[in-house]
């Protein structure tokens, strides 16, 4: 990724169908990649949670209604690993598909991209971690999210845990941005609770993230800043009442604005942390990044402060001081008042995690941290222990 003030190389995904029942429209899909649809056969990439509230029904049904021959792929787990690639790969070669559909949210997603990439690149696939880029892959993905959080979408990312070690694995190639992502809201509705807040709190995170990052630029930036804005003002709605279609489609728009803007900004401190903790303990990643953004925008406030002031007035809090430090930490307080309302645990001591395992966490995150695109260097394993540190009791 280069700074801004070289050229700025974008990769966005060609078609969005956005808007209530937009699933609906799935067969004009084929008019926009040029295939027959006579001559398609989808692989279905999904897991059990999307199967059992019906989702992937609802969408066999538009499939079987235009006579369009696919297979599904149902066992994407949580924090995917080589071994659910491998299976899906397995699954998509057996029946001969020729295109790869992603219904789910960013673990479903990153294992359809994986895929894709298998198909031309020898595995396992985490032996393309970034800057290692693969070949690049020739099935086209199409994905329809089911949460409003990853925004894997738009990105040109996926993320998969080597369990040998254990850690999460960026691989990065344009070839796997989506040829089509359908966004319709009616397919977040029935989201729990704790999933809205975390998943939720993921995308905010990209937004701040790519916002302060030292490869923002000015396309980033408006992005990142929208996202907040939208974020800030629906996610308590759509927590609260989850069938409030109008905030769910906001929240989905917001989700994608924030994938397209931290995939050309970079992502920091907070995702580097974050990593570690779901792949040594599982923790969901939405989770890992609430308990951490409050510590990593307190590390970063010093090198992006008047970034972080506007962060607090997309908050809706209005300056108040012309001491831009005091406007910059009450975005702080403001994320710190989010997370308590979205009900998100008090620090990683909640979840079981002890003082005894900040040596190894912070092991793990070293090098993603290091190399990560922080506005404040890591240079030192002991800053990395420190915000271990702080994240285990928030308030
Ligand atoms: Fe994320």
């Amino acid at each position: 990724m280069k700074r801004w003030n070289e050229m700025l190389e974008i990769n966005l995904p060609p078609t969005f169908f956005v808007g209530v029942n937009a699933l609906e429209n799935f067969e004009s899909v084929f008019q926009h990649i040029g295939l027959e649809k006579g001559k398609c056969k989808l692989l279905v990439i999904t897991d059990s949670g999307i199967v059992r509230v019906g989702l992937s029904k609802n969408l066999e049904n538009v499939l079987r209604d235009a006579g369009i021959s696919y297979e599904i792929f149902s066992d994407v787990t949580p924090n995917p690993t080589n071994d659910d690639v491998e299976k899906c790969l397995e699954v998509y070669k057996k029946h001969s598909c020729n295109l790869i559909v992603a219904l789910g949210g960013g673990s479903v997603m990153d294992v359809a991209k994986a895929v894709a990439l298998r198909l031309t690149n020898e595995g396992p696939i985490t032996r393309y971690e970034f800057p290692n880029n693969p070949q690049r892959a020739t099935t086209p993905i199409i994905t329809i999210p089911t949460t409003a959080g990853t925004g894997s979408e738009a990105t040109p990312f996926c993320v998969i845990i080597d369990k040998t070690i254990p850690k999460k694995v960026v691989i990065y190639s344009p070839s796997i941005i989506s040829r089509i992502v359908i966004l319709d809201p009616s397919l977040t509705l029935s989201l729990p609770k704790k999933l809205t807040a975390e998943t939720g709190i993921d995308a905010l995170t990209h937004a701040v993230e790519s916002y302060v990052s030292p490869y923002a630029n000015p396309f980033s930036d408006e992005l990142a800043l929208k996202a907040i804005e939208m974020i800030a003002k629906n996610i308590r709605i759509a927590y609260k009442d989850g069938k409030n279609i109008d905030a769910r489609e906001k929240m989905l728009v917001a989700s994608t604005l924030a994938g397209i803007s931290f995939s050309h900004a970079g992502l920091g401190v907070i995702h580097a942390l974050s990593h570690a903790v779901s792949a040594k303990f599982g923790v969901s990643h939405g989770l890992a990044n609430a308990l951490l953004l409050p510590v990593g925008m307190e590390f970063n406030l010093p090198a992006a402060t008047e970034k972080f002031a506007n962060i607090a007035e997309k908050f809706g809090i209005t300056a108040g001081s012309k001491d831009i430090v005091e406007n910059a930490r009450k975005s702080i307080d403001a994320v710190k008042q989010l997370l308590k309302e979205l009900d998100i645990p008090n620090g990683l001591s909640d979840l079981g995690i002890t003082k005894d395992d900040i040596d190894e966490l912070s092991k793990l995150a070293f090098d993603d941290a290091k190399v990560c695109s922080n506005p404040r260097k890591i240079e030192e394993l002991s800053t990395v222990k420190e915000l271990y540190e702080k994240v285990m009791h928030l308030y």
